[in-house]
């Protein structure tokens, strides 16, 4: 068995701004089924205390780190089992709203304290330094927030294992030198071998060059980010670690994420029960004062409104779908230009289009069961969630042939179908090859028979983290040998 610390700066339902969140909160589960002794370690945001407060928290260690006085907190994850250790440090966690930017949108000035801070109480759990009477054979960190924990550790005799999962290389966590020199690193780490990039220091960096093993999240993304287009920078050091390095494609919690059960919806369906599918269509077309009707194909999409997802290709063919007898439903938020832009299509076409900015769980699940076909035109997408989940609602995506939207949805000719065809994807980042695709899934939306066979061989397909966590345990067990 191994004794696994999880660390990570979100997981659902406790704060959440996007799917490392959903990831962090289904993987410690899946690999508790399997046995193993996890925790995981989160920052005390405020909003956390408040939420955790329901389940039930106490104090289980308080010390001191560089002069800052450090409690940690006890919760369960709220519905399951696994336990979750709160670092509590008021000055730095204890503020309202986001995780890591503040009210006027930009990041907190002091995140390079925040998450150093972090990792400095991670980095004494896994020596067992901090009073819990709890030591870890691995700590698995996740994104820039964790990469220092796997470089502060190296710098330690007998240190866990360590595992650094990339969710988004995007992010690489740049700060001034400046910044490194408020830290208490060793001034050796300046360095371009270490965390030195291009004359910033990148915590991501930290992950990347010090942990035992680096993951990310899909096979695909794991060979992109090797090649200068994707790798952000730091593809010559992925590279390098290239016999450490595998994709393993993220799972869904297939309990929260369930068109059978879930309680958000208005008709609950499955796949032998399609037709009750539509009426979750019908509902929430009425409520957004869309054309009620079943024959019309209505387009959802869920996201962060940022580059990265895509959103400049579906604007760039808006006129040419806005021709097209279809609808559009649109849940985001990001940045200002985008969101600007889809509200005022939407207040020109208010019958065609829908959008609702801001940051909404339960009117994400009604869009997935609602929308017959999902845009996911992704520029990069290390996983994506969003495809996996509308694949779970025989929702069809049409999605950009990227990282993990390339290892999830599948299409074949018409006459090839096979039960691998899922969906409908194209291949270069184009506002014309988007608009294609939209155009093929109309056209099939509109033969019935075809339609149903592609939405069942959707919900077929296993997306459950069995399969995903053995992998992870399988880089546990052989890092610990080494
Ligand atoms: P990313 O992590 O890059 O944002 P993913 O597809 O992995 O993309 O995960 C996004 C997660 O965040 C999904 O669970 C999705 O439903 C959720 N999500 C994104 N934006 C919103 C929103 N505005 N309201 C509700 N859920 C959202
Ligand atoms: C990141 C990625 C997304 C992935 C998620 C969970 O936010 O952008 O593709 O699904 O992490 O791993």
């Amino acid at each position: 068995m191994q004794k696994i610390l999880f660390v990570t700066s979100e997981v659902y339902p406790l704060i959440k701004t996007g799917g490392l969140a959903d990831v962090a909160a289904s993987l410690p589960r899946a690999l508790l089924k399997l046995g193993q002794d996890v925790k995981i370690l989160l920052p005390a945001y405020a909003s956390v205390l408040e939420k955790a407060s329901e389940c039930g928290i106490k104090e289980v260690s308080r010390f001191e780190i560089d002069g800052l006085s450090v409690s940690i907190k006890q919760t369960r994850l709220p519905g399951t089992r696994v336990t979750v250790w709160l670092v509590d440090i008021p000055e730095f966690f204890g503020r309202e709203g986001n995780p890591y930017c503040g009210p006027d949108g930009n990041d907190w000035y002091d995140n390079h304290k925040r998450f150093y801070a972090f990792s400095r109480v991670a980095e004494s759990i896994a020596l067992n330094h901090a009073n819990l009477d709890w030591q870890p054979t691995v700590v698995h960190c996740n994104d820039w927030q964790t990469g220092l924990i796997p470089a502060l550790l190296s710098l330690q005799p007998n240190h866990p294992a360590t595992v650094f999962t990339i969710h988004n290389l995007a992010y690489r966590g740049l700060f001034s030198y400046q910044a490194f020199s408020e830290l208490n690193l060793p001034a050796g780490f300046w360095h371009h071998e270490r965390l030195e990039f291009y004359g910033q220091m990148s915590f991501i960096k930290g992950g990347l060059g010090f942990a035992d093993f680096i993951t990310t999240v899909s096979p695909t993304y794991a060979q992109e980010i090797q090649r200068p287009e994707f790798g952000c920078g730091l593809d010559g050091l992925i590279r390098y670690r290239n016999d450490s390095v595998a994709g393993i494609l993220n799972g869904i919690d297939t309990d929260e994420w369930n068109p059978g059960t879930d309680s958000h919806l208005t008709c609950n369906y499955n796949r032998r029960t399609l037709g009750n599918k539509t009426k979750n269509k019908l509902a929430l077309q009425e409520e957004l004062g869309l054309t009620v009707s079943a024959d019309i194909p209505l387009l959802g999409f869920v996201g962060r409104l940022v580059d990265q997802k895509g959103v400049d290709l579906i604007l760039a063919q808006m006129n040419q779908l806005l021709n097209q007898d279809c609808q559009l439903v649109v849940l985001g938020s990001g940045f200002p230009y985008y969101e600007q832009a889809l509200k005022n299509i939407a207040e020109q076409h208010p019958s065609k289009v829908a959008v609702t900015l801001g940051y909404n769980e339960s009117f994400a699940h009604r869009i997935e069961a609602s929308s017959d076909i999902f845009l996911m035109p992704s520029i990069f997408e290390p996983c994506g969630l969003n495809q996996m989940y509308s694949l779970r609602y025989g929702t069809l995506p049409i999605v950009h042939a990227v990282g993990g939207l390339r290892d999830t949805v599948f299409e074949q000719a018409p006459d090839k179908l096979s039960e691998h065809s899922n969906g409908f994807v194209f291949h270069a980042a184009s506002a014309d090859e988007l608009f294609a695709a939209i155009q093929r899934a109309i056209s099939v939306f509109k033969q019935p028979a075809l339609w149903r066979q592609l939405q069942i061989n959707a919900m077929t397909k296993d997306f459950s983290w069995d399969n995903s966590a053995k992998e992870y345990l399988a880089i546990y067990d052989k890092i610990i040998l080494q």
